[in-house]
């Protein structure tokens, strides 16, 4: 059977790891990989996840199975943390969520809970998006329809782009968003701009499907939430997905949250749910337990939920200043060029102005790796690289001016 396979293509990302693991170049500069280090370089895991690990460790516990509902301690204090104000002034407003292995299982298995009650369904995307995400919508089998979302070229938000080409949703699309901090951009609609985008998707009768990868990257823990939240106020129904990799720092260990929000709780909320855990279920079983119950140790305990965010605000600063950084040495080395967009994004990701030859270029001549649509990862620059990229960057974009 496996003779069948002639040849094989690695996706984008795949072949991107293989170029960088063959470059010899010891001086190479791995900008891609979408996780945080430290200044220096290291993959940190927060000294409250270390707490929370040492606890967990020094309490009796047993390994049974939970359920494919996963660890309902998680289940419920995310839930608080993500919706407990919704919930307050929405008295129509029901949530019901399961735990699943990481955001990517939550995006997959939300797809097949879509597939299953409306089979022609089609997810509207943004170009450019997190290449993997797509991947979770069409193995599904629902088609993917595409909205221009960033000009790469240009660096520029093309909001008004975006809601000419949703204009054609119809009743039962369903709208992917990245609940902050886009994945690979950076950049995110204002609230303004989401609330333009929940009205479309109310008067349009399509389902929202909010993926929120980096809380706590953008503005702040509870910030970066209220874009979905004001969706949320707004829309009928909704679909949100949650990881913790990044916000806990617990990637291996594979939690997130996926949630059915429904204004009108007395409705079929129920039988969505027992939905929901039968594809889970159909899937795989059920989700693993370490991580989420490291989240729910931190999140019931104040001290440490307070130790938790102050971590992230660290984390959030350290970011910002290495966009600032980048910007300014950029600014400074060519002061006809405007790095603000830098600025202005949120989270780990931009995407540099280059074309994919460029980006090749950067590669090849300069040892500088980044995703495709060159999307760099600011956790990974490290104040002593700021100079080389923007030299390299600067050196081939006038080049080929
Ligand atoms: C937008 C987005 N969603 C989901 C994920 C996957 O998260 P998890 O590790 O929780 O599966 C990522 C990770 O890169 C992401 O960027």
């Amino acid at each position: 059977m496996f003779s069948e396979i002639k040849e094989y293509l690695d996706d984008p990302i795949e072949a991107f790891q293989l170029r960088l693991k063959n470059d010899k170049n010891p001086n190479k500069l791995d900008l891609g990989l979408g996780i945080y280090r430290d200044e220096a370089g290291e993959v940190a895991t927060l000294s409250s996840v270390r707490e929370a690990e040492q606890r967990l460790a020094s309490r009796p516990t047993d390994k049974g199975y939970r359920s494919p509902m996963g660890n309902a301690v998680y289940i419920e204090r995310m839930e608080k943390l993500l919706f407990q104000s919704s919930l307050e002034n929405q008295p129509e407003m029901g949530v019901q969520s399961i735990q699943t292995p990481g955001a990517g299982a939550g995006c997959r298995v939300g797809a097949e809970f879509v597939k299953r009650l409306s089979p022609t369904s089609r997810v509207w995307a943004s170009i450019p998006n997190w290449g993997h995400q797509l991947e979770f919508f069409e193995n599904a089998g629902l088609e993917l329809k595409y909205f221009p979302y960033y000009d790469l070229e240009n660096s520029r938000f093309q909001f008004s782009e975006m809601m000419s080409a949703l204009e054609e949703m119809q009743e039962g699309d369903v709208l992917l968003l990245h609940g902050c901090c886009n994945n690979p951009t950076g950049q995110d609609p204002s609230l303004e701009q989401w609330r333009a985008i929940a009205e479309l998707c109310s008067s349009k009768g399509v389902l929202p499907f909010v993926d929120i990868a980096y809380q706590g990257y953008g503005d702040g823990v509870d910030e970066d939430l209220l874009g979905m939240q004001l969706m949320a106020s707004l829309v009928r129904e909704m679909i949100v997905v949650v990881s913790s990799s990044k916000s806990f720092t617990i990637y291996r260990e594979r939690a997130g949250l996926l949630s059915l929000i429904s204004n009108d709780k007395a409705g079929s909320l129920n039988n969505a749910y027992r939905l929901l855990r039968d594809v889970a279920r159909g899937n795989y079983f059920m989700p693993p337990d370490h991580g989420a119950e490291i989240v729910a140790e931190i999140l019931g305990d104040e001290a440490l939920s307070a130790e938790w965010r102050q971590e992230l605000d660290v984390i959030r600063e350290r970011i910002y200043s290495l966009r600032a950084l980048l910007r300014d040495t950029i600014e400074a080395m060519d002061p006809s060029q405007d790095a603000s967009y830098l600025v202005q994004q949120k989270g780990m990701f931009s995407c540099l102005p280059l074309s994919p030859e460029q980006q090749m270029e950067m590669e090849q001549k300069y040892g500088i790796y980044m995703l495709p649509n060159a999307r760099i990862n600011f956790a990974a620059l490290a104040k002593d690289k700021a100079e080389r990229v923007a030299k390299a960057l600067l050196a081939i974009k006038n080049n080929n001016n």
